[in-house]
């Protein structure tokens, strides 16, 4: 199987769906399968995941949505990122197009005495309408995004990650092998204003999970702290440190 490190470089949010692919059921056991496969961010966050047609939503793009619940703890919208960014890769090397779908509303909002989040729409894809360029994928320059001594093929390849409206909310900075990571408050998206920390932390969690793949895939050996939640009126936002040794 191709690494998730090389689905960076091919995924993409998929807007349009060919109608006359679909999904065999040996492909979404497959990704039940999958499921259980993901690695949190944190532990003790207990999270549900259920596949349902898309017609059961309000989605309007896709075959299934994979529609997220999860305990409401602590950074619970961080490991949800973290979770479903490994998904969202990992399909793309099953050529099942994904797209993140912040907008859509379930049917059902609790289930299992846990909350919705979020939902990723999903359906089969060809290969070739996956990135063929990910140079081409708009994103901020790495100077916006990234302060301090530049690590080759991590610097320039996290900031592809993918966030709600392209927000790329994340902001680095490297001292000497310690790296803390930011989210910046002032992303001037069109997202409403009452819902950046929500859409926001979720990106966080995504950027975290680039963050590592592209750390692993260049060696290095690195330990993570993920930071306790602060005051969200600052212009960044502490999320996580890393130190590579
Ligand atoms: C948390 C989150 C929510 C998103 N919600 C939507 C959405 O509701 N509708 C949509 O078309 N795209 C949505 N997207 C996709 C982003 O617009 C997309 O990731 C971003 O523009 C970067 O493009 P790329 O994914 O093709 O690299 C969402 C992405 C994330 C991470």
């Amino acid at each position: 199987m191709n690494s998730l490190y090389d689905m960076i470089f091919k995924r993409k949010s998929f807007r349009r769906f060919d109608d006359s692919l679909s999904l065999s059921m040996e492909e979404l056991q497959n990704i039940m399968q999958h499921l259980n496969k993901l690695l949190p961010l944190i532990e003790d966050i207990k999270i549900k995941y259920r596949i349902v047609k898309r017609e059961e939503t309000t989605c309007k793009r896709g075959e299934y949505c994979l529609l997220v619940y999860s305990e409401q703890k602590e950074n619970y919208l961080l490991n949800v990122g973290y979770l479903l960014e490994q998904l969202d890769l990992w399909m793309a090397s099953q050529n099942i197009g994904v797209c993140w779908y912040g907008m859509g509303k379930p049917d059902v909002l609790k289930y299992h005495g846990l909350y919705y989040v979020i939902m990723l729409a999903f359906g089969k894809g060809r290969p070739e309408e996956f990135r063929k360029d990910y140079v081409k994928a708009k994103r901020k320059d790495i100077e916006i995004i990234w302060v301090g001594k530049q690590i080759s093929n991590v610097t320039n390849i996290v900031r592809f990650a993918p966030s709600a409206c392209n927000s790329q909310p994340w902001r680095v900075v490297n001292e000497n092998n310690h790296i803390r990571i930011f989210r910046s408050t002032e992303v001037g998206s069109i997202i409403p204003k009452e819902r950046i920390p929500f859409y926001n932390s979720i990106d966080m969690g995504i950027f975290l999970c680039f963050m590592e793949i592209a750390l692993r895939h260049g060696q290095y050996v690195f330990k993570r702290i993920v930071c306790e939640r602060q005051k969200s009126d600052a212009e960044q936002i502490e999320i996580a440190r890393y130190t590579i040794y």
